[in-house]
Order: C-alpha cells, then sequence, then structure tokens
C-alpha cells in the first residue's frame, strides 16, 4: 500500500498553527484566484478560465435522450426519478445540488464584509471564498450548456430555505464554523463521487467526458482547499461536533434531493466525510489545491 502523505482532516491543530495556516492560505488564495471583481462577484483567474471553456466548447455528439425531461424535473421533481435517463437525472441532481449552494451563497454575499470593509485576514479570505463559490456556479452552467442544456436558470429556492440560508450567517461564528467546515466537506465528496458517476454516463461521449471532468475539477480544486481553510477556523471542542455533524448534516441535505439515492451510494459518502485525508485525490488536484500544514504527514 502506498505511504499515507496526508492526515485527517480532523487532526489537531494549536491555535497558532492555525493563525500561521490563515496567512499561508491567504496566499495561495490569492494566487489561485486573482484579482476580485468585487461588483461582478468574479475573480481574474477563474475568470480567464470559464473564458477558455466557453471560446473552445464541446458538445454531445448524440443528444439528451429526452431535454425536456431534463427542463419538466430540474426546479422541482415531477416524474418519478426511476422513470427518466440517468445522465438526465445525474444533470437535474447536480443542478439541485448546485441551486442550495447558489442560494447560500447569495443569502452571505450580501450580509458579510465587502473586500473594502473587511478588517481582518479571515474576512478578507471569507470574501474570495464567496467569489469563488459564484465562479462555481458558472462552471456547474457551462457543464449544463456542454450537454446541450443552455435554457437553464438559476432559480431561488422556497420562502423558508430561502429564509434560513438568509438567516444562517447571522449567526455567531462559533455556531456558524461546524456546519460551513462539514458543508465544504460535503461539496468534496459529492463530486469526488460525481467524478466518478461521469466516467460512467458519459464513456460513449468521450469528448464530453473529458470536458465535464475539467470543469469539476476546477470545482473540487477550490473546494478541497476550503475544506482545509474551514477547518481551520475550527478549535478542538468544535472539531468533535464537526465529526459528529457529517452523518445527520449529509443524510438531512441529501434526502431533500431524489435524484441523489437513485445514483449514488449516501452511506459511502457519509463514510468517505468521516474519513477524508486528501490520500485518494488525483496529485494534478494536490498540485493545484491547499492542503493544511498540520494534515501533511
Ligand atoms: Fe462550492
Ligand atoms: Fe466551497
Amino acid at each position: 500500500m502506498a505511504l499515507k502523505k496526508y492526515l485527517s482532516i480532523f487532526s489537531p491543530a494549536s491555535k497558532q498553527q492555525r493563525n500561521e495556516n490563515f496567512e499561508n492560505y491567504w496566499r495561495f488564495s490569492q494566487l489561485n484566484s486573482g484579482k476580485l471583481f468585487e461588483e461582478d462577484k468574479d475573480l481574474s483567474k477563474k475568470r480567464t478560465r470559464l473564458r477558455y471553456f466557453q471560446e473552445n466548447p464541446v458538445r454531445l455528439r448524440r443528444p439528451l435522450a429526452d431535454p425536456d425531461a431534463f427542463y419538466r424535473n430540474y426546479v422541482e421533481m415531477q416524474d418519478d426519478p426511476a422513470s427518466f435517463d440517468r445522465m438526465t437525472l445525474m444533470l437535474t441532481g447536480m443542478y439541485k445540488f448546485a441551486r442550495h449552494e447558489w442560494n447560500g451563497i447569495n443569502g452571505a454575499w450580501d450580509f458579510a464584509p465587502d473586500m473594502e470593509n473587511s478588517y481582518t485576514l479571515q474576512n478578507k479570505i471569507s470574501r474570495v471564498h464567496l467569489a469563488e463559490e459564484f465562479c462555481h456556479i458558472r462552471l456547474f452552467h457551462e457543464m449544463l450548456i456542454t450537454c446541450g442544456l443552455d435554457r437553464v436558470k438559476w432559480v431561488p429556492l422556497g420562502p423558508m430555505k430561502k429564509k434560513m440560508y438568509e438567516q444562517f450567517p447571522k449567526l455567531p461564528n462559533y455556531l456558524i464554523n461546524s456546519p460551513a467546515f462539514v458543508t465544504e466537506l460535503m461539496g468534496v465528496t459529492f463530486y469526488c463521487h460525481l467524478d466518478r458517476l461521469i466516467d460512467e454516463l458519459f464513456a460513449e461521449e468521450p469528448e464530453v467526458c473529458k470536458r465535464l471532468k475539467e470543469l469539476l475539477d476546477e470545482i473540487t480544486i477550490d473546494e478541497v482547499a476550503h475544506v482545509g481553510q474551514r477547518r481551520n477556523f475550527i478549535g478542538p471542542l468544535g472539531m468533535i461536533v464537526s465529526k459528529a455533524l457529517v452523518k445527520p448534516f449529509f443524510t438531512l441535505f441529501f434526502k431533500d434531493i431524489p435524484e441523489i439515492e437513485q445514483l449514488f451510494d449516501v452511506d459511502q459518502m457519509i463514510k468517505d466525510g468521516v474519513a477524508f485525508d486528501f490520500n485518494t485525490l488525483p496529485d494534478k488536484m494536490i498540485a493545484r489545491t491547499w492542503i493544511p500544514s498540520y494534515c501533511i504527514a
């Protein structure tokens, strides 16, 4: 068995180590994302990368079996999820996952201080982090366009859930930190499973398969860095709470998306979340992401 290079994300870290890691993350983040365009919720390097994908489009050779099934079910499931093809089901499920993210970041963006009014390193890091999340939605959008779905709208969640996402960022930090960390961990776990599903479902569309995975990689690389960054906010007690939150949090969240249990093994995602230690990520991803120093063996 290969030697483990990295340690569990739940590894202990002292206050001083965490402070040093914030400094280090901030340097990484500026290199990784470039200049923040506050007005556009965008970042220079991410914009350039997206433009490359848009200017070099790849499309399905054989169009989706039933695009109408996608448009009918992507916001709310209308049909029996077992009744339509797995490719379409994957795309509606992916949209629904991203839609939650989009609602969450909209609530947080309006509440958090902008860069000009961010006086602490943590605030600055959080502002760029949110802008990166908006870039992810653009990448998801491009993934859908790659599959011929060019009429997708980003739709707000219902009033209850919308309110919840708006109130969440207003809670004190000690309540926010663990759920925010577990959310990032859930993102990475889901994207790793999604990556494998893309391989399986798009085997007969090699160009699209490659492009979808490239687009998803851009997202996952940021999300892996976010996992470490959000972990860095948390002290010893919070880490115990975080570990205990993985199962209920993943279970509750995925229950809300009917496609997930059709396509994914939620129990395995929970296990992967609890066991997360960076070692299963491909080298090309490790080379571009950020890992806290206390998770390096
Ligand atoms: Fe994200
Ligand atoms: Fe994230």
